[in-house]
């Protein structure tokens, strides 16, 4: 039996009859049509999948739907904001984060959990920070550069990594943010 879910996803609340089995990585790219979000794997290994779920880094093959219910979510698709691409994108175009792209959505939204916890971290931090997230292609060193070009980037900017759109963790959860966030 079909189950009723309100998510709000980069700031835009969604309501949908789900399966209690439909994944939540196929909720995002199949019914909201967001495939910046991959599937990289079957045996969540890869963080292809990965978004910010009530501003925590989450494996959305590993969550269903109905989990998402009244939860918020920031996928790739809302890291840009009016026309402005968010530091971590810049950072990551700068200093050739990707090469295929295939793993970058997951990687900048795991950075963004780094930066939002550690602002100036050091490269066995970030390397630690992305231990979740592979990549094929690159051999991670420029994604290396590019979280911590992202991290002066923002504190230039004088603005927290995670966007207002994200949501916010639990109190329990732990984590600093900056002074603002980005729009
Ligand atoms: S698709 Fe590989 S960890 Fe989710
Ligand atoms: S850039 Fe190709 S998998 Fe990372």
């Amino acid at each position: 039996m079909e189950r009723t879910i309100t998510v709000t996803v980069n700031g835009v609340t969604h309501r949908h009859e789900v399966e209690p089995r439909l994944l939540l990585v196929h909720y995002l790219r199949e019914v909201l049509g967001l495939t910046g979000t991959h599937i990289g794997c079957d045996t969540t290994n890869c963080g292809a999948c990965t978004i910010l779920f009530n501003g925590r880094t989450a494996k959305s093959c590993n969550l269903l739907a109905v989990q998402a219910n009244g939860a918020t979510i920031l996928t790739v698709e809302g890291l840009a904001q009016d026309g402005r691409l968010h530091p971590i994108q810049e950072a990551f175009w700068e200093e050739h984060g990707l090469q295929c792209g295939f793993c970058t959505p997951g990687m900048m939204l795991s950075a963004l959990q780094i930066l939002d916890r550690t602002p100036t971290p050091t490269d066995e931090e970030i390397r630690h920070g992305l231990d979740g997230n592979l990549c094929r292609c690159t051999g991670y060193q420029h994604i290396v550069n590019s979280v911590r070009s992202a991290g002066r980037r923002l504190k230039d900017a004088g603005v927290g990594a995670i966007p207002e759109a994200a949501g916010s963790p639990p109190v329990s959860a732990g984590g600093k943010g900056g002074a603002m966030r980005w729009p």
